[in-house]
């Protein structure tokens, strides 16, 4: 998808919004939208929307609006999850076991294969659909598997060693929530961090300045 090369860092970050939202237009059996309603129901005005679909190709006829599958398809590619990336996740701990229950991992394009973690006390133990797997056979399980993606719900401590091991074993892809900063030794490689804190900083950067988010 050659267009999906030059579109900017910010409209990426609004496409998963676009897609969730078109997701529930489907549901609710709207076929088409305009950016006027697009725009009421996201809290982005009508230019922003027109702006960010015209980056790959517009999918808007003038006085029909969108046509709500077409496009909602047309960002899920872009986003890559018409391809199930072959995930492992590494730590089933708190978070690791959150995410392992409710994220629907096949709906963001990636197939939940392997959970890991080096404490014998849970290994073998069943979570979700899957079999805690002890950590010291990361390497032929990766071999056998040759999984994409890892998330990583491990202490920071840890994390370098583990990142080491994966890339070694062609894994260039990290849901990272280790607090370990993971492209300050591994170039070429894809990292997502995320930051629960970081985001409750950014609400309460709102409430200290009054901001409204309609505003
Ligand atoms: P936890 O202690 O419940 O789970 C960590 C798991 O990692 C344990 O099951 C442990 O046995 C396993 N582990 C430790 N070393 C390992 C290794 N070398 N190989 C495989 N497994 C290993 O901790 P929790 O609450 O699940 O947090 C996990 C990590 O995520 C921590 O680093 C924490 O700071 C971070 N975190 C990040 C958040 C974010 O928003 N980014 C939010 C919450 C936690």
């Amino acid at each position: 998808m050659s267009k999906s090369i030059n579109i900017s860092n910010s409209v990426i970050r609004r496409l998963p919004r676009y897609y969730r939202f078109l997701g529930e237009l489907e549901d609710q059996q709207i076929s088409k939208i305009s950016s006027r309603e697009l725009s009421e129901r996201m809290h982005l005005t009508a230019s922003q929307i027109r702006q960010d679909l015209n980056c790959f190709g517009g999918f808007g006829q003038q006085g029909y609006g969108y046509n709500v599958s077409e496009l909602r398809k047309e960002i899920g590619r872009i986003l890559g999850v018409d391809k199930l990336r072959k995930t492992i996740l590494i730590g089933a701990g708190n978070l690791g076991t959150a995410l392992a229950v409710h994220i629907n991992f096949e709906k963001s394009g990636c197939s939940l294969i392997g959970i890991f973690d080096s404490n014998k006390k849970i290994v073998g133990n069943p979570l979700g659909k899957l079999t805690i797997t002890d950590i010291d056979d990361l390497e032929k399980f990766c071999r056998e598997n040759k999984p994409e993606v890892a998330v990583l719900c491990i202490p920071k401590s840890v994390t370098k060693e583990i990142v080491d091991r994966l890339t070694e074993l062609g894994v260039r892809s990290f849901w990272n929530f280790s607090h370990y900063d993971i492209n300050v030794e591994h170039k070429n490689i894809i990292v997502e961090n995320v930051h629960l804190g970081d985001s409750l900083l950014t609400l309460s950067y709102g409430v200290n300045n009054n901001l409204d988010n309609d505003k």
